[in-house]
């Protein structure tokens, strides 16, 4: 019998660094009555063994270094929901959103000045800022970033000095965080969400034909009343080769099609689907249901006012009001015009401690599995949920307001 990953990963673990336990989801005691529906991480028999993976070093120094008290073992994780009403709770209350970015100063001065260098990593989308720590930014600094991040969809810092507590700080800025109730977590920070593919391998078997760690294109928590805006992820462990992270343009995809097909898509709504699924108090025999949320299928960006594509092939499921039959053509259409035009697309290669800041509204993004999982990828991870999300007829397309041409 083959082992499992579970026992792969111990038997390969490195011994320089101590082995901390990892935690068990807890379970919600309601659902010990129900049958399970959590079907993110399903019961197996892995589950049962006494698991243990080896932190990373550089992810351990980190997380010492925070004063993380890893005693109880390495991450934590939220409470495992059985109702569908009880995840909705936990999502914001109704509030107005100010984006930070649109209070910006539209020469973004204080920042770009402040920084060594300013590199643009592709003509319509990434930069990478040199010589700034995020966590020394100034309020002024901070809304000049947000504004960045909507002009350029994805921006970079290397060489960061970064605690979780740091990174969750800053987060706030940018609006509420999302307290993920599947994602583990740093302990005492629950905003701080734990990226370890290693781990969810001991949940989810990963191979070359089927490539783990986020490989398919999506953007992050889309599902929600108040979807992602600006998520934040600092890595403090990557592989010395592979393990890219591609990020595409909506304002650019939008921009591929013909102003005919813009008609078509303008003012349409899709329903976007979360990953997990429950079971309904209203409706408790219904059978497991995740949440949906309907969203325009083409979005305005609040800071930068221009139109962006909002669809991902993970967790768009279907235009409102079309057949399936021509959701699923105009879906699969705009799915391959966002995922395959490398002009509208950056690469980014990762170096340990390196943060990058990008915008779910304006991008999809996916992760080269190349490494297959042979090198440890740690980091973690802050999503800031931003505004409710609205189409505007009259608004510009990125090409249209910066006199880029058709
Ligand atoms: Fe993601």
């Amino acid at each position: 019998m083959s082992p499992s990953a579970t026992e792969t990963l111990i038997r390969e673990a490195p011994t320089k660094y101590p082995i901390i336990p990892l935690r068990q989801q807890k379970t919600d005691p309601i659902s010990t009555e129900q049958p399970t529906t959590h079907l993110e991480i399903p019961e197996s028999k892995e589950q049962n063994l006494e698991r243990h993976l080896p932190i990373p070093g550089p992810a351990l120094e980190r997380l010492q270094r925070a004063g993380i008290d890893l005693s109880n073992g390495y991450p934590d994780y939220p409470r495992k929901l059985t109702w569908l009403e009880d995840a909705l709770e936990l999502e914001p209350k109704d509030r107005e959103y100010v984006d930070p970015g649109s209070r910006a100063d539209p020469d973004k001065k204080a920042l770009l000045g402040a920084a060594k260098e300013v590199r643009h990593l592709a003509k319509h989308i990434g930069t990478e800022i040199v010589g700034l720590q995020l966590k020394d930014l100034t309020p002024q600094q901070k809304d000049e970033l947000g504004l960045l991040i909507a002009e350029r969809s994805v921006v970079f810092f290397r060489d960061q000095d970064l605690s979780p507590q740091q990174q969750q700080e800053l987060g706030k800025w940018y609006g509420d965080i999302d307290i993920s109730h599947v994602n583990p977590y740093v302990p005492g920070v629950p905003g701080a969400q734990v990226i370890w593919p290693d781990l969810m391998r001991t949940s989810k078997p990963a191979d070359f034909r089927h490539p783990g760690g986020n490989s398919r294109w999506h953007t992050d928590e889309g599902h929600g009343k108040y979807p992602a805006g600006i998520t934040h992820v600092h890595h403090d462990t990557v592989p010395d080769i592979g393990g890219d992270t591609l990020w595409a343009s909506g304002y650019s995809a939008y921009e591929k099609l013909s102003p005919s097909f813009r008609k078509v898509i303008d003012g349409q709504y899709a329903v976007i689907k979360g990953s997990v699924q429950f079971l309904s108090k209203s409706n408790p025999t219904g059978g497991p249901v995740s949440i949906e949320r309907t969203h325009p299928l083409v979005r305005v960006h609040p800071a930068t006012g221009w139109k962006s594509l909002y669809v991902n092939r993970s967790w768009t499921s279907h235009i409102v009001g079309f057949d399936k039959a021509e959701s699923d053509l105009i879906l699969g259409y705009l799915f391959d015009v966002y995922e395959k035009n490398p002009d509208i697309q950056v690469r980014f290669q990762w170096t340990p401690r390196t943060s990058a800041l990008w915008d779910n509204r304006t991008t999809i993004h996916v992760v080269s599995w190349d490494y297959e999982g042979e090198e440890p990828r740690h980091g973690t991870r802050v999503i800031s949920l931003a505004e409710k999300p609205y189409f505007d007829a009259k608004a510009p397309t990125r090409r249209e307001a910066l006199g880029l041409g058709e």
